[in-house]
């Protein structure tokens, strides 16, 4: 669901680089509260050849399962808002929360995921590289340890299973 009016793309486009990615958080941020969205919106950015880029908005209580990117490496940069990531980390699951300006990294191979454990929206910018191709979603089974549990074809990011 792209929630992003064509004004503000079109606005945006405009901007050259890193004013494109501020202009966008500061448009971004209002546009899920003019909406009766009930789950998060993204829109592709533009990016060299080889990079996926996406700008991605987060209601309250929206967010992710725990996932991998398959062989992409990715990244990304909360723009508005605080975002909460969770990783495992020995046998436990570990929430880090990110605020605006904060970038996150995460290697092929990683588990992560990412919801927005505030009251407020949040939006985010994610990079992915190789673009993304697959997507493995893990749980933990009856002993606890974590299994993949389904994986999905998938060019668009963070999305919920
Ligand atoms: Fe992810």
């Amino acid at each position: 669901m792209n929630i992003w009016p064509a004004a503000i793309a079109w606005r945006v486009k405009a901007l050259p680089g890193l004013d494109r990615a501020k202009a966008i958080g500061r448009l971004a941020i209002a546009a899920p509260s003019k909406t009766a969205a009930q789950t998060w919106g993204w829109t592709r950015l533009e990016a060299p050849a080889g990079v996926d880029v996406w700008l991605i908005s987060w209601l309250p209580s929206q967010g992710t399962e725990l996932h991998d990117h398959g062989a992409s490496s990715a990244a990304f940069t909360v723009v508005a808002g605080t975002l909460t990531e969770i990783r495992p980390d020995d046998g436990r699951l570990v929430p880090q929360e990110f605020r605006a300006g904060r970038t996150q990294t995460v290697d092929p191979g990683d588990l992560h995921d990412v919801l927005n454990a505030g009251t407020e929206p949040a939006v985010s910018i994610h990079a992915y590289s190789s673009p993304l191709t697959r997507m493995t979603y893990w749980a933990r089974d009856a002993e606890g340890t974590l299994v993949p549990t389904r994986t999905v074809e998938t060019d668009e990011p963070e999305t919920e299973a």
